[in-house]
Protein backbone atom coordinates (compact mmCIF):
# COMPACT_ATOMS: atom_id res chain seq x y z
CA UNK A 1 0.00 0.00 0.00
CA UNK A 2 0.84 3.66 -0.54
CA UNK A 3 2.27 5.88 2.42
CA UNK A 4 2.19 9.26 0.38
CA UNK A 5 2.89 8.00 -2.76
CA UNK A 6 5.35 5.74 -1.99
CA UNK A 7 4.42 1.90 -2.14
CA UNK A 8 5.17 0.23 1.08
CA UNK A 9 4.79 -3.28 2.42
CA UNK A 10 5.32 -3.27 6.33
CA UNK A 11 8.25 -5.62 6.44
CA UNK A 12 11.00 -5.54 4.55
CA UNK A 13 14.94 -6.37 4.16
CA UNK A 14 17.63 -2.99 4.95
CA UNK A 15 19.85 -2.69 1.97
CA UNK A 16 22.35 -4.28 3.41
CA UNK A 17 20.58 -7.64 2.88
CA UNK A 18 20.52 -9.06 6.20
CA UNK A 19 18.85 -6.24 8.61
CA UNK A 20 15.15 -6.30 8.81
CA UNK A 21 13.26 -2.82 8.61
CA UNK A 22 9.72 -2.49 9.60
CA UNK A 23 7.08 0.11 10.39
CA UNK A 24 7.01 1.39 14.00
CA UNK A 25 3.58 1.17 14.57
CA UNK A 26 3.72 2.76 18.74
CA UNK A 27 4.25 5.76 16.35
CA UNK A 28 1.49 5.94 14.42
CA UNK A 29 -0.86 8.10 13.34
CA UNK A 30 1.29 10.75 14.91
CA UNK A 31 4.67 9.76 13.10
CA UNK A 32 5.63 7.36 10.52
CA UNK A 33 8.90 6.16 11.44
CA UNK A 34 10.71 2.63 10.61
CA UNK A 35 12.61 0.41 12.78
CA UNK A 36 16.15 -1.86 11.56
CA UNK A 37 16.18 -4.84 13.28
CA UNK A 38 19.69 -6.49 13.39
CA UNK A 39 19.08 -9.30 15.96
CA UNK A 40 16.66 -11.67 16.91
CA UNK A 41 16.40 -10.04 20.77
CA UNK A 42 15.49 -7.16 18.68
CA UNK A 43 12.89 -8.47 16.60
CA UNK A 44 11.57 -10.36 19.57
CA UNK A 45 10.87 -6.77 21.36
CA UNK A 46 9.30 -5.55 18.49
CA UNK A 47 6.61 -8.21 18.46
CA UNK A 48 6.49 -8.11 22.13
CA UNK A 49 6.06 -4.13 22.68
CA UNK A 50 4.12 -4.24 19.50
CA UNK A 51 5.91 -1.90 17.42
CA UNK A 52 4.46 -4.69 15.03
CA UNK A 53 1.28 -6.29 15.68
CA UNK A 54 -1.28 -8.16 13.66
CA UNK A 55 -1.07 -12.05 13.47
CA UNK A 56 0.29 -12.23 10.12
CA UNK A 57 3.19 -9.48 10.58
CA UNK A 58 3.80 -11.45 14.32
CA UNK A 59 4.83 -14.64 11.92
CA UNK A 60 6.64 -13.04 9.25
CA UNK A 61 8.40 -11.08 11.87
CA UNK A 62 9.22 -13.77 13.95
CA UNK A 63 10.49 -15.94 10.41
CA UNK A 64 12.77 -12.93 10.29
CA UNK A 65 14.02 -12.95 13.52
CA UNK A 66 15.24 -16.55 13.32
CA UNK A 67 17.25 -15.64 10.00
CA UNK A 68 18.86 -13.06 12.13
CA UNK A 69 19.69 -15.99 14.38
CA UNK A 70 21.03 -18.27 12.40
CA UNK A 71 23.26 -15.28 10.31
CA UNK A 72 25.35 -15.09 13.35
CA UNK A 73 25.36 -18.80 14.50
CA UNK A 74 23.36 -21.67 12.35
CA UNK A 75 23.86 -24.39 15.25
CA UNK A 76 20.94 -26.48 16.51
CA UNK A 77 21.23 -24.37 19.93
CA UNK A 78 21.02 -21.67 18.61
CA UNK A 79 17.65 -22.33 16.07
CA UNK A 80 15.81 -23.86 19.15
CA UNK A 81 17.20 -20.51 21.78
CA UNK A 82 15.42 -18.17 18.45
CA UNK A 83 12.43 -20.55 18.28
CA UNK A 84 12.05 -19.86 22.15
CA UNK A 85 12.39 -16.35 22.53
CA UNK A 86 10.11 -15.66 19.24
CA UNK A 87 7.47 -18.44 20.39
CA UNK A 88 7.09 -16.45 23.76
CA UNK A 89 6.55 -12.89 22.78
CA UNK A 90 3.02 -13.21 22.45
CA UNK A 91 0.29 -16.28 23.07
CA UNK A 92 -2.86 -15.54 21.12
CA UNK A 93 -1.64 -15.27 17.49
CA UNK A 94 -1.23 -18.58 15.85
CA UNK A 95 0.56 -17.29 13.35
CA UNK A 96 3.50 -16.87 15.51
CA UNK A 97 3.72 -20.38 16.14
CA UNK A 98 2.82 -21.55 12.03
CA UNK A 99 5.85 -19.37 10.98
CA UNK A 100 8.44 -21.06 14.01
CA UNK A 101 7.27 -24.00 12.99
CA UNK A 102 7.76 -23.61 9.41
CA UNK A 103 11.08 -22.42 9.72
CA UNK A 104 11.99 -25.21 12.25
CA UNK A 105 10.70 -28.06 9.48
CA UNK A 106 13.09 -25.72 6.93
CA UNK A 107 15.86 -25.56 8.84
CA UNK A 108 16.44 -28.13 10.92
CA UNK A 109 17.75 -30.82 8.24
CA UNK A 110 20.42 -28.50 6.47
CA UNK A 111 23.96 -28.58 7.72
CA UNK A 112 25.00 -25.46 9.86
CA UNK A 113 26.40 -23.30 6.83
CA UNK A 114 23.28 -23.69 4.45
CA UNK A 115 20.79 -22.63 7.27
CA UNK A 116 21.31 -18.47 6.52
CA UNK A 117 20.80 -18.46 3.45
CA UNK A 118 17.93 -20.94 3.74
CA UNK A 119 16.42 -19.09 6.84
CA UNK A 120 16.11 -15.60 4.45
CA UNK A 121 15.00 -17.29 1.62
CA UNK A 122 11.70 -18.68 3.52
CA UNK A 123 11.17 -15.98 5.75
CA UNK A 124 10.51 -13.55 2.63
CA UNK A 125 8.48 -16.96 1.08
CA UNK A 126 5.97 -16.37 4.25
CA UNK A 127 5.76 -12.62 3.53
CA UNK A 128 5.58 -13.35 0.02
CA UNK A 129 2.70 -16.08 0.16
CA UNK A 130 0.83 -13.74 3.02
CA UNK A 131 0.59 -10.90 0.26
CA UNK A 132 -1.18 -13.35 -2.17
CA UNK A 133 -3.29 -15.04 0.72
CA UNK A 134 -4.70 -11.32 1.62
CA UNK A 135 -4.99 -10.50 -2.05
CA UNK A 136 -7.21 -13.71 -2.13
CA UNK A 137 -9.36 -12.94 0.57
CA UNK A 138 -9.79 -9.15 -0.46
CA UNK A 139 -10.98 -10.74 -4.02
CA UNK A 140 -13.47 -13.27 -2.33
CA UNK A 141 -14.49 -10.67 0.42
CA UNK A 142 -15.60 -8.35 -2.56
CA UNK A 143 -17.82 -10.44 -3.90
CA UNK A 144 -19.43 -10.50 -0.21
CA UNK A 145 -19.72 -6.61 -0.39
CA UNK A 146 -20.50 -6.55 -3.77
CA UNK A 147 -23.70 -8.76 -2.99
CA UNK A 148 -24.70 -6.81 -0.08
CA UNK A 149 -24.82 -3.40 -2.32
CA UNK A 150 -26.89 -4.95 -4.57
CA UNK A 151 -29.20 -5.04 -1.37
CA UNK A 152 -28.94 -0.98 -0.62
CA UNK A 153 -30.62 1.29 -3.00
CA UNK A 154 -28.85 2.66 -5.96
CA UNK A 155 -25.63 4.56 -5.12
CA UNK A 156 -26.06 4.46 -1.31
CA UNK A 157 -22.68 3.51 0.59
CA UNK A 158 -22.37 -0.17 1.74
CA UNK A 159 -21.74 0.63 5.83
CA UNK A 160 -19.33 -1.53 6.95
CA UNK A 161 -17.92 -1.87 11.04
CA UNK A 162 -14.57 -3.61 11.83
CA UNK A 163 -12.75 -3.72 14.57
CA UNK A 164 -9.00 -2.85 15.45
CA UNK A 165 -6.60 -3.28 12.76
CA UNK A 166 -6.49 -6.06 10.46
CA UNK A 167 -5.58 -3.67 7.59
CA UNK A 168 -2.47 -3.76 5.84
CA UNK A 169 -0.75 -2.79 8.72
CA UNK A 170 -1.57 -6.07 10.26
CA UNK A 171 -0.16 -7.77 7.68
CA UNK A 172 3.01 -8.07 5.36
CA UNK A 173 0.27 -6.21 2.58
CA UNK A 174 -3.65 -6.00 2.02
CA UNK A 175 -4.58 -7.04 5.20
CA UNK A 176 -7.48 -9.51 5.68
CA UNK A 177 -10.58 -7.65 6.80
CA UNK A 178 -9.74 -4.20 4.86
CA UNK A 179 -8.65 -6.15 1.64
CA UNK A 180 -12.21 -6.46 0.42
CA UNK A 181 -13.06 -2.96 1.62
CA UNK A 182 -9.77 -1.45 -0.43
CA UNK A 183 -10.64 -3.76 -3.11
CA UNK A 184 -14.35 -2.63 -3.44
CA UNK A 185 -13.56 1.08 -3.12
CA UNK A 186 -11.19 0.74 -6.20
CA UNK A 187 -14.19 -1.12 -7.97
CA UNK A 188 -16.18 1.89 -7.32
CA UNK A 189 -18.68 -0.13 -5.04
CA UNK A 190 -19.09 3.14 -2.17
CA UNK A 191 -18.32 2.15 0.91
CA UNK A 192 -18.16 3.74 4.30
CA UNK A 193 -16.42 2.19 6.92
CA UNK A 194 -17.42 2.62 11.15
CA UNK A 195 -13.59 2.07 12.95
CA UNK A 196 -14.13 0.75 16.33
CA UNK A 197 -11.53 3.14 18.37
CA UNK A 198 -10.68 -0.61 20.11
CA UNK A 199 -9.75 0.72 23.00
CA UNK A 200 -7.28 -0.06 25.07
CA UNK A 201 -4.70 0.37 22.43
CA UNK A 202 -6.85 2.01 20.06
CA UNK A 203 -5.58 -0.09 16.92
CA UNK A 204 -9.15 1.62 15.37
CA UNK A 205 -8.51 4.74 15.91
CA UNK A 206 -4.52 4.80 15.42
CA UNK A 207 -3.89 2.52 12.60
CA UNK A 208 -7.38 1.28 10.96
CA UNK A 209 -8.33 5.23 10.07
CA UNK A 210 -5.23 6.26 9.18
CA UNK A 211 -4.90 3.40 6.48
CA UNK A 212 -8.51 3.96 5.27
CA UNK A 213 -7.56 8.07 5.41
CA UNK A 214 -4.52 7.10 3.31
CA UNK A 215 -6.63 5.14 0.62
CA UNK A 216 -9.28 7.45 0.67
CA UNK A 217 -11.81 4.93 1.88
CA UNK A 218 -14.81 7.18 3.57
CA UNK A 219 -14.55 6.32 7.88
CA UNK A 220 -16.34 7.33 10.74
CA UNK A 221 -13.93 6.47 13.72
CA UNK A 222 -16.64 5.76 16.89
CA UNK A 223 -16.60 4.97 20.69
CA UNK A 224 -16.18 0.84 20.91
CA UNK A 225 -19.74 1.35 22.59
CA UNK A 226 -21.10 3.13 19.85
CA UNK A 227 -21.94 -0.03 17.46
CA UNK A 228 -24.71 -2.03 19.08
CA UNK A 229 -26.76 1.43 18.89
CA UNK A 230 -25.90 2.20 15.21
CA UNK A 231 -27.18 -1.53 14.42
CA UNK A 232 -30.28 -1.19 16.40
CA UNK A 233 -30.26 1.88 13.61
CA UNK A 234 -29.88 0.46 10.64
CA UNK A 235 -26.76 2.14 10.25
CA UNK A 236 -24.88 -1.08 9.69
CA UNK A 237 -24.58 -3.34 6.54
CA UNK A 238 -22.52 -5.61 7.78
CA UNK A 239 -18.90 -6.76 10.26
CA UNK A 240 -15.88 -7.86 8.90
CA UNK A 241 -13.26 -8.37 11.25
CA UNK A 242 -9.73 -10.20 11.58
CA UNK A 243 -8.86 -13.09 13.51
CA UNK A 244 -6.12 -14.38 15.56
CA UNK A 245 -7.10 -17.95 16.13
CA UNK A 246 -9.60 -19.81 14.44
CA UNK A 247 -10.60 -23.57 15.71
CA UNK A 248 -10.84 -26.20 13.49
CA UNK A 249 -14.31 -25.68 14.17
CA UNK A 250 -14.95 -21.54 13.14
CA UNK A 251 -14.76 -20.04 16.97
CA UNK A 252 -12.68 -16.71 16.50
CA UNK A 253 -10.55 -15.04 18.66
CA UNK A 254 -9.83 -11.50 17.97
CA UNK A 255 -9.21 -8.45 19.69
CA UNK A 256 -10.89 -7.62 22.75
CA UNK A 257 -14.48 -6.27 21.83
CA UNK A 258 -15.12 -8.32 19.05
CA UNK A 259 -17.34 -10.71 21.18
CA UNK A 260 -19.68 -7.96 21.84
CA UNK A 261 -19.99 -6.82 18.12
CA UNK A 262 -20.73 -10.34 17.16
CA UNK A 263 -23.68 -10.68 19.54
CA UNK A 264 -25.01 -6.82 18.90
CA UNK A 265 -24.62 -8.17 15.42
CA UNK A 266 -26.23 -11.56 15.76
CA UNK A 267 -29.59 -9.40 17.58
CA UNK A 268 -29.88 -7.09 15.07
CA UNK A 269 -29.54 -9.10 11.69
CA UNK A 270 -26.47 -7.78 10.73
CA UNK A 271 -24.05 -10.23 8.90
CA UNK A 272 -20.77 -10.86 10.81
CA UNK A 273 -18.08 -12.36 8.53
CA UNK A 274 -14.69 -12.87 9.91
CA UNK A 275 -11.50 -13.04 7.25
CA UNK A 276 -8.44 -14.97 7.51
CA UNK A 277 -5.24 -16.24 5.84
CA UNK A 278 -4.88 -20.24 6.63
CA UNK A 279 -1.91 -20.03 9.01
CA UNK A 280 -4.42 -18.53 11.59
CA UNK A 281 -6.22 -21.96 11.55
CA UNK A 282 -5.48 -23.95 14.52
CA UNK A 283 -6.14 -27.29 13.22
CA UNK A 284 -5.41 -28.29 16.43
CA UNK A 285 -8.31 -26.71 18.61
CA UNK A 286 -12.00 -27.60 18.81
CA UNK A 287 -13.23 -25.70 21.26
CA UNK A 288 -12.00 -21.33 21.32
CA UNK A 289 -13.31 -20.88 24.97
CA UNK A 290 -11.70 -23.51 26.49
CA UNK A 291 -8.50 -23.94 24.28
CA UNK A 292 -7.27 -20.61 22.66
CA UNK A 293 -4.81 -18.76 25.04
CA UNK A 294 -5.95 -15.33 25.61
CA UNK A 295 -2.86 -12.61 26.27
CA UNK A 296 -2.92 -10.72 29.40
CA UNK A 297 -1.31 -6.94 28.55
CA UNK A 298 -0.18 -4.61 31.19
CA UNK A 299 -2.56 -2.65 32.60
CA UNK A 300 -0.84 0.42 31.91
CA UNK A 301 -2.46 0.11 28.44
CA UNK A 302 -5.82 0.49 30.14
CA UNK A 303 -4.51 3.18 33.22
CA UNK A 304 -2.99 5.64 30.37
CA UNK A 305 -3.70 6.53 26.71
CA UNK A 306 -1.23 8.21 24.67
CA UNK A 307 -1.71 10.99 22.27
CA UNK A 308 -0.16 14.17 20.09
CA UNK A 309 -1.01 17.30 22.01
CA UNK A 310 -1.47 20.63 20.32
CA UNK A 311 2.29 21.48 20.37
CA UNK A 312 2.62 18.59 18.48
CA UNK A 313 4.08 16.43 20.76
CA UNK A 314 3.30 12.61 21.78
CA UNK A 315 2.52 12.52 25.03
CA UNK A 316 0.86 9.73 27.44
CA UNK A 317 -1.82 10.13 30.00
CA UNK A 318 -2.70 9.26 33.01
CA UNK A 319 -6.71 8.34 32.97
CA UNK A 320 -7.11 6.74 36.44
CA UNK A 321 -7.14 7.65 39.86
CA UNK A 322 -3.92 6.30 41.62
CA UNK A 323 -4.50 3.42 42.96
CA UNK A 324 -7.23 1.97 40.79
CA UNK A 325 -6.46 -1.63 39.80
CA UNK A 326 -6.87 -1.57 35.72
CA UNK A 327 -7.19 -5.58 34.24
CA UNK A 328 -6.26 -6.05 30.41
CA UNK A 329 -7.10 -9.41 28.68
CA UNK A 330 -6.25 -8.29 25.25
CA UNK A 331 -8.52 -10.77 23.03
CA UNK A 332 -11.84 -12.29 23.18
CA UNK A 333 -13.70 -15.33 21.13
CA UNK A 334 -16.77 -15.08 19.47
CA UNK A 335 -18.32 -19.09 18.97
CA UNK A 336 -18.76 -19.86 15.27
CA UNK A 337 -22.59 -19.49 16.23
CA UNK A 338 -22.27 -15.79 15.44
CA UNK A 339 -20.35 -15.81 12.70
CA UNK A 340 -22.38 -15.73 9.31
CA UNK A 341 -18.67 -16.68 7.19
CA UNK A 342 -15.41 -16.99 7.20
CA UNK A 343 -13.35 -15.13 4.30
CA UNK A 344 -10.34 -16.55 3.18
CA UNK A 345 -8.09 -17.32 0.41
CA UNK A 346 -10.05 -20.72 -0.94
CA UNK A 347 -13.09 -18.69 -0.76
CA UNK A 348 -16.15 -17.99 2.08
CA UNK A 349 -17.30 -20.54 4.01
CA UNK A 350 -19.80 -21.71 6.94
CA UNK A 351 -17.57 -21.15 10.17
CA UNK A 352 -17.91 -24.98 11.25
CA UNK A 353 -15.54 -27.60 11.16
CA UNK A 354 -17.45 -29.00 7.77
CA UNK A 355 -17.14 -25.38 6.51
CA UNK A 356 -13.66 -25.43 6.73
CA UNK A 357 -13.23 -28.81 6.28
CA UNK A 358 -14.54 -28.30 2.36
CA UNK A 359 -12.43 -25.52 1.48
CA UNK A 360 -9.09 -27.30 3.45
CA UNK A 361 -9.64 -30.84 3.08
CA UNK A 362 -6.01 -31.64 3.49
CA UNK A 363 -5.92 -29.99 6.67
CA UNK A 364 -8.87 -30.61 8.35
CA UNK A 365 -8.05 -34.85 7.90
CA UNK A 366 -6.75 -35.41 11.35
CA UNK A 367 -7.85 -32.49 12.87
CA UNK A 368 -9.44 -31.70 15.87
CA UNK A 369 -13.15 -33.42 15.94
O1 LIG B 1 -2.99 -6.95 19.51
P1 LIG B 1 -2.95 -6.82 18.02
O2 LIG B 1 -2.95 -5.40 17.55
O3 LIG B 1 -1.81 -7.62 17.43
O4 LIG B 1 -4.30 -7.47 17.54
C1 LIG B 1 -4.59 -7.52 16.18
C2 LIG B 1 -5.94 -8.06 15.90
O5 LIG B 1 -6.70 -8.37 16.79
C3 LIG B 1 -6.30 -8.27 14.46
O6 LIG B 1 -7.68 -8.18 14.31
C4 LIG B 1 -5.85 -9.68 14.05
O7 LIG B 1 -4.48 -9.87 14.31
C5 LIG B 1 -6.15 -9.96 12.66
S1 LIG B 1 -4.83 -9.38 11.66
C6 LIG B 1 -5.10 -9.36 10.07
Amino acid sequence: MKIQGQAYRTIWLAQDGWRVCVIDQTRLPFRFETVTLSSTEAAAEAIRVMVVRGAPLIGATAAYGVALAMRVEPSDAALEAALAMLGGTRPTAVNLHWALGRMRERLAGLAPEDRSAAAYAEAAAICDEDVALCRAIGEHGLEVIRDVAAQRPAGKAVNILTHCNAGWLATVDWGTALAPIYLAHDAGIPVHVWVDETRPRNQGAALTAFELGAHGVPHTVIADNAGGHLMQQGQVDMVIVGTDRTTATGDVANKIGTYLKALAAHDNGVPFYVALPSPTIDWSLSDGLRDIPIEERSAREVTHLSGVGEDGEVRSFRLLAPGSNAANPAFDVTPARLVTGLITERGVTEASADGLARLFPERAAGAAD
